[in-house]
């Protein structure tokens, strides 16, 4: 009993605690602008996941406010009133309390696996005829976007209309990665050697930002993309302009001499140029230039920062295996032009 009066003669430390573990958790919300909530769902998945949590959500506040509440009642109805009066009969041990908090935890948690198991199924079911098919590869760091009823292949920006079905095929090509749109739903993992499904219909047009969710490497936090949902008739305008060959830049301008630089350096070895180059390690750039971000989606697509990624690439995004090209100012701005001619 020594120690006690320590314990009690701190409890003014205790509503400065309170705060601040009040605004810390406030700190976790409030952000609803923020890029990646999820408190604003654009499509089918991104509310029945947002259902979910409100429903959870209810339970949990429910649950606490029981709980609290006879914490209080235990704290002050069995407080020490009088330290002549032994204390109350014990019952720790009691296999009777120990099956009852078994249960009831299992009972909640039974609760909550219903609606979410069931979400999970119906988000990766056979998906309607109607469904853009869309294969969603990752690789470390970039996400590659193949269309295949269409023909297109594309990186970082994947392009979807709005309203219509959409049944996302998640592989890899080297390590577990794990797709996620805040906004458009839950995250769903992309594993070598198999194939993961996200079935979804976007609701609202804009730009939604992306994030990589599994821990995948150096760059993990470096592995970003764009989820593009348009009206049909962008994305069937988008779909038209993706299904050209590359551009052929006129005789004699920067983005000529760019082309040289591009087909005499190291850049076929890895990338598709359809038309020009055949490579299949790093992403297509046959309409690099329509792109909003590079890198992996951590940098805006200007000839100032594609200068930079061009030139030391591992600098930019540690563990890139773009090698480092040893190339002049000149070549470097010539590359530059020819890569942002590819709309
Ligand atoms: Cu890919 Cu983390």
């Amino acid at each position: 009993m020594e120690s006690e009066p320590t314990l009690r003669a701190r409890p003014a430390r205790i509503p400065g605690l309170f705060a601040l573990a009040v605004g810390l958790a406030l700190t976790g919300c409030g952000f609803l602008d923020s890029p990646a909530t999820t408190l604003l769902p654009k499509s089918d998945f991104g509310q029945t996941s947002h259902r979910i949590f409100l429903q959870i959500l209810r339970w949990d506040t429910a649950i606490f406010l029981v709980v609290q509440a006879l914490l209080l009642v235990a704290i002050f109805r069995f407080r020490e009133r009088d330290p002549a009066v032994a204390p109350p009969r014990q019952v720790r041990g009691s296999a009777v309390l120990e099956i009852i908090w078994t249960l009831i935890p299992a009972v909640i948690l039974t609760f909550i696996a219903f609606p979410t198991v069931a979400a999970i199924f119906r988000t990766q079911a056979t998906p309607p005829k109607d469904a853009l098919r869309v294969k969603v590869i990752g690789h470390q760091w970039w996400w590659e976007f193949q269309y295949p009823d269409l023909g297109i292949v594309t990186a970082t920006d994947l392009h979807l209309p709005v309203g219509r079905p959409v049944s996302l095929e998640i592989g890899s090509t080297d390590v577990i990665h794990s797709f996620w749109v805040p906004p458009l739903g839950g995250k769903r993992d992309a594993i070598p050697g198999t194939t993961t499904r996200i079935v979804l219909t976007a609701d609202t047009t804009g730009e939604y930002y992306g994030q990589c969710a599994e821990f995948c490497g150096a760059s993990h936090a470096n592995m970003r993309h764009r989820a593009v949902v348009e009206t049909p008739e962008a994305f069937t305008a988008w779909v038209a302009k993706q299904k050209e060959p590359g551009a052929t830049p006129p005789d004699g301008s920067p983005a000529a001499a760019g082309l040289r630089v591009y087909l005499l350096g190291t850049c076929i070895g890895c990338h598709t140029v359809r038309g020009v180059s055949g490579g299949g390690i790093g992403p297509d750039l046959t309409h690099f230039g329509s792109r909003r971000t590079i890198a992996g989606g951590i940098l805006p697509n200007t000839p100032e920062n594609l200068a930079r990624w061009v030139r030391q690439a591992p600098l930019v995004k540690p563990g890139s295996i773009m090698p480092e090209q040893k190339l002049s100012d000149a070549e470097v701005t010539a590359l530059v032009a020819y890569l942002l001619s590819l709309r």
